[in-house]
């Protein structure tokens, strides 16, 4: 009914849907059932929502379906005291896409996530999680799976001991001396698992120097497949923004050599599209 959807909590609602990634058929303008009233609200016709169903389906592919895929995703809380952490500027918002778009290909997507202010993805099982050890325990637990994406930034090290209450400043003008400890490389761990590492193990690879360098270092110390790389220096805006320019380092060279593809500019929900292509074509070859 049109007083229905021009309604501010119905527009605020289809908005918030929207933005989670929801479709919308219809509603289409004209006469409305009851009699005499017409204008927004009238049910969109039944071909007409058959062709969109086609056509999503169609686009997205269903070229994952029966696989298991494995997302890590957003940054790690670790923890000083009961109030502070030690935290990184990821959004989390590559990896969502990346699962979101693995699940519309038919997936059955497992989306292990720290910390992040953006909504689950839809029809994907979302475990959340807030230290790096608590995520490497979620990732064992989802176990197997055909690809594993490591897109989280899991922090490199944690306070090695936690304190039980808040710390306070004693007066004396010296600042407390933090001791770290490194914490698990998940992404490693999977990568050179013997029993369970997934068929297709890819990691990222954010720097702001050399990037090119340190992510064909990390392909072969991680034991991934592939290393997707993009350059994070705080003027090109990827920590946290919407767009990523990345390049996708394997061992698809003559000679078991590294391969570099480098892909344009592109929206993160792109760039999850088209991984999730490479991800089908490898699979099915492999
Ligand atoms: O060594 P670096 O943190 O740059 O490596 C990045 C890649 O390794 C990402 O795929 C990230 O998800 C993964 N990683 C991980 N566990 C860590 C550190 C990084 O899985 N402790």
């Amino acid at each position: 009914n049109p007083k229905m959807w021009s309604h501010p909590a119905t527009v605020r609602n289809v908005a918030t849907l929207r933005a989670d990634g929801v479709r919308f058929v219809g509603p289409a303008t004209g006469e409305m059932a009851e009699s005499g009233e017409a204008g927004i609200g009238r049910m969109a016709e039944p071909l007409e929502i058959a062709a969109a169903l086609a056509a999503m389906i169609g686009a997205a592919g269903q070229i994952l379906v029966g696989r298991h895929v494995l997302v890590t995703s957003g940054p790690t809380h670790e923890p000083i005291d009961p109030v502070r952490y030690l935290a990184n500027r990821s959004s989390g918002r590559q990896g969502h896409a990346i699962a979101a778009a693995a699940a519309a290909a038919g997936a059955r997507v497992t989306l292990v996530s720290g910390p992040v202010a953006i909504p689950d993805p839809a029809g994907v099982t979302v475990v959340h999680v807030e230290t790096a050890l608590e995520m490497q325990d979620a990732v064992a637990k989802a176990l197997p799976a055909d690809v594993a994406v490591m897109t989280a930034a899991v922090a490199d090290w944690r306070v090695a001991a936690e304190r039980p209450s808040k710390m306070k400043k004693d007066g004396s003008g010296k600042p407390p001396a933090l001791a770290l400890t490194e914490n698990p490389d998940i992404l490693a761990g999977i990568g050179h698992d013997r029993k369970l590492r997934p068929r297709l193990v890819i990691g990222f690879a954010a720097e702001t120097d050399d990037l090119i360098r340190h992510a064909g270092e990390k392909l072969k110390r991680k034991g991934a497949d592939w290393i997707v790389a993009n350059d994070v220096s705080p003027a090109g805006g990827v920590m946290g923004g919407t767009e990523n320019t990345v390049h996708i380092l394997s061992r698809d060279g003559s000679g078991g050599k590294v391969a570099v593809e480098d892909w344009p500019k592109l929206g993160k929900d792109a760039v999850a599209a088209r991984l999730v292509e490479r991800i089908a074509r490898a699979i099915g070859e492999k």
